[in-house]
C-alpha cells in the first residue's frame, strides 16, 4: 500500500503571517497523525519562511509516525537533522527568491558534494532521499551516491494534469492529455529504473485531490508526500465550523462586562 506523507508546512505559513503561535503546525501533525497520515514532512528552509528549528524538536516529541525533514544538501541543515534525528532527511535544492521547490536537486551535477551529507546522516542511522526529476543520470547519481531513496518529482505532471483535469471535471488517467501522459509514463519509467538501480521510490509536488489517482497507480512507489492541496482543503472544509464557533461566542458574550466598564 502506498503510504501519505503530509506536509504541514503551510501550517506555519499561516502562523508566521502573524509571527504569533497559532495555527501550530504539531497541532496539526496529530490531527494528520489521527486521520490516517503515516509520515508528517517539513521542510526547514534556510531563510524559515514557514517552519521554525524548534517545530522539528517538537514534532519529534509529539508524533509516533514517520518524521521526514525536507533541507538542502548544506552543513548546517545537517547539524540540524543530527540533533533532531528525523527518520527520514528528503534533501532538495532551494533557492531563496522561489514560491515553493522548483525542480528536483541535481544530484548528477552536485556529485561528490552530496557524498559526505548523506554518509554522515546514513551513517546516523537516517534514511536519506533525494529529490530529484524523473531522468535516468539523476537516478544514476543518486544510486551512485548511495541514497536510499528517490523522491520523484511530480510538479510538470501535476501542472499539465491539473488543465486537462479542470475541463473534464474527473480525475482519472483516461481525462489526461498527451502532455500529461508523457510525464506520467516519465514517472512510471523512472521507477522501474531507480528500483533497477536498487533505488527505493517516493513521489510528490503538486499532488492535489484532482491530479492524485494517476499517480498512486503507479505501481513501485512507497510514499506520497502531500502538502498544500491538503492544507488548502482543510481551510475549506473547517470553515462552517470556524465561522459557527466564532459566532456563538459574539452572541454568547456576557453583557456584565460590558456595565462593569
Ligand atoms: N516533496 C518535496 C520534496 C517538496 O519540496 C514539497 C514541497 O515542500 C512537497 C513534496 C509537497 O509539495 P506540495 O506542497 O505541492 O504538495
Amino acid at each position: 500500500m502506498i503510504r501519505l506523507g503530509v506536509n504541514v508546512d503551510h501550517v506555519a505559513t499561516l502562523r508566521q503571517a502573524r509571527r504569533g503561535a497559532y495555527p501550530d503546525p504539531v497541532e496539526a501533525a496529530r490531527l494528520a497523525e489521527q486521520a490516517g497520515a503515516e509520515a508528517i514532512t517539513v521542510h526547514l528552509r534556510e531563510d524559515r519562511r514557514h517552519i521554525q528549528d524548534e517545530d522539528l524538536f517538537r514534532l519529534r516529541d509529539s508524533i509516533g509516525i514517520h518524521l521526514n525533514q525536507e533541507m538542502a544538501p548544506l552543513e548546517a541543515m545537517v547539524e540540524i537533522a543530527m540533533q533532531v534525528r528525523p527518520h527520514e532527511v528528503c534533501m532538495v535544492p532551494e533557492r531563496r527568491a522561489e514560491l515553493t521547490t522548483e525542480g528536483g536537486l541535481d544530484a548528477a551535477g552536485l556529485g561528490a558534494r552530496l557524498s559526505a551529507p548523506i554518509a554522515r546522516l546514513k551513517d546516523a542511522g537516517i534514511v536519506v532521499s533525494l529529490f530529484v526529476d524523473p531522468e535516468p543520470r539523476q537516478l544514476a547519481a543518486a544510486a551512485d551516491l548511495g541514497a536510499d531513496f528517490v523522491e520523484l518529482h511530480t510538479g510538470a505532471y501535476a501542472n499539465l494534469a491539473d488543465s486537462d483535469l479542470m475541463e473534464s471535471e474527473q480525475s482519472q488517467a483516461g481525462a489526461l492529455g498527451a502532455s500529461a501522459l508523457k510525464e506520467l509514463e516519465a514517472i512510471r519509467n523512472a521507477v522501474s529504473r531507480a528500483r533497477a538501480l536498487g533505488l527505493r521510490c517516493n513521489a510528490g509536488h503538486g499532488l492535489n485531490y484532482r491530479n492524485v489517482g494517476p499517480i498512486a497507480a503507479v505501481g513501485g512507489i512507497e510514499w506520497l508526500h502531500i502538502g498544500h492541496s491538503i492544507i488548502a482543503r482543510a481551510v475549506m472544509v473547517g470553515m462552517s465550523q470556524a465561522v459557527r464557533e466564532m459566532k456563538a461566542l459574539i452572541d454568547g458574550a456576557d453583557l456584565s462586562i460590558a456595565r462593569r466598564l
